[in-house]
């Protein structure tokens, strides 16, 4: 059978990214192009900054995804671009420039959600992974059935600050700046998750969704009580208290759903699901309840666009196509086309 090269193109939020993918899940390429150290300045992304520096990159970051993988334009079989949700101005840049080669070379255009990438992430290093599973979508904040590539069933939602909405905002809260998920990570390795109790954010009705602003807040007026007060505080003790009641949320309603709907294959999937206290409590609660545990690299959770290309792939062979008329959908929902 002849094999098909998807390019894919991401640049929904700050980082420009490029990848070539054959046949669905092998990476020929995964170029990124990082501006966290420009955003870094004002302590979070700049939605103008970032489509300009969009602009400036992207030609360069698609001719390195092509060359590393040592395909031109002519071997393409498709294009595939991020066109939701995201920032819209960075979106756009993404998509015109998708729309751009998708017209020049004559090739199909397949508009991808961005979420669904973060979900399709978890193929590239598991060939054994196939639908239906389970998935919690971390950043986002979405546990989710997959029934089919692409389908998918929610089960739960954030219903207010998403997992890594919190990790950033307690971040800034604690002096360790943008981005702030990666910093609290690191940071609680050196402290004691069991030395602040945090409230879980339990809800009533809906046991699988998710709230977090009750702990952000919790963090917010512990800080200030201490700073009354003239306490120091430890941030290393904060940083792990902090992150333990997010994930012991993350896992308990994921095992509950997996309970509920006899789901034996777990996946993570997001920026958040590279997190290390996540990633080690998640493989201890599957492997004590026999479940299969799936995560994509650290790299393929953090955005990228090798992710985009295998959505893209299921997508096409589907028969998803887009016509010249792709816009960014800042705001796009799961699932819709
Ligand atoms: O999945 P993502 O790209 O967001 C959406 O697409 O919605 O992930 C970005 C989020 C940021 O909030 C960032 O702080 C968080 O992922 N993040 C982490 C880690 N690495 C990135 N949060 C906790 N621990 C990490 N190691
Ligand atoms: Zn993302």
């Amino acid at each position: 059978m002849k094999d098909t090269f998807i390019l894919a193109i991401e640049s929904s939020c700050d980082e420009t990214a490029a990848s070539v993918v054959k046949n669905g899940r092998t990476i020929l390429s995964n170029v990124i192009s990082s501006q966290i150290a420009l955003h870094t300045l004002y302590g979070g992304v700049v939605p103008e900054i970032a489509s300009r520096k969009h602009i400036e990159k992207i030609n360069q970051v698609i001719e390195e995804a092509l060359s590393e993988a040592n395909v031109t334009l002519d071997d393409l079989d498709a294009i595939g671009v991020t066109y939701g949700p995201g920032l819209v101005g960075a979106l756009l840049v993404g998509v015109a420039e998708a729309k751009a080669i998708a017209y020049a070379k004559k090739l199909p255009l397949v508009g991808v959600h961005h979420i669904e990438g973060h979900v399709s992430a978890n193929y590239i290093e598991h060939p054994d992974l196939e639908p239906p599973f389970l998935c919690l979508i971390v950043s986002g904040g979405h546990l989710v059935i997959v029934k089919d590539y692409g389908e998918f069933e929610i089960l739960g939602r954030t219903r207010d600050d998403a997992a890594g909405e919190a990790f950033d905002k307690v971040a800034r809260a604690i002096g360790l700046g943008y981005p702030g998920g990666p910093k609290v990570d690191k940071l609680a390795r050196e402290g004691n998750p069991d030395a602040i109790v945090f409230p879980k954010g339990k809800l009533g009705d809906c046991p699988y969704d998710f709230s977090f602003s009750g702990v952000k807040s919790a963090v917010l007026n512990y800080i200030n009580n201490a700073q009354m007060k003239g306490e120091e505080i430890n941030r290393a003790d904060l940083a792990a208290s902090f992150q333990k009641s997010v994930v012991d949320v993350l896992v308990e309603h994921t095992m509950l759903a997996a309970k509920d709907y006899h789901m034996d294959k777990i996946a993570i999937a997001g920026g958040v699901a590279s997190n290390g206290a996540l990633r080690e409590a998640m493989t201890k609660a599957c492997e004590k309840r026999g479940y299969k545990f799936y995560r994509p690299s650290p790299i393929f959770c953090t955005d990228n666009a090798a992710m985009i290309g295998v959505a893209a792939y299921y997508e096409y062979i589907k028969g998803t196509r887009h016509g010249w008329d792709l816009n960014a959908v800042p705001n796009l929902k799961l699932g819709e086309r």
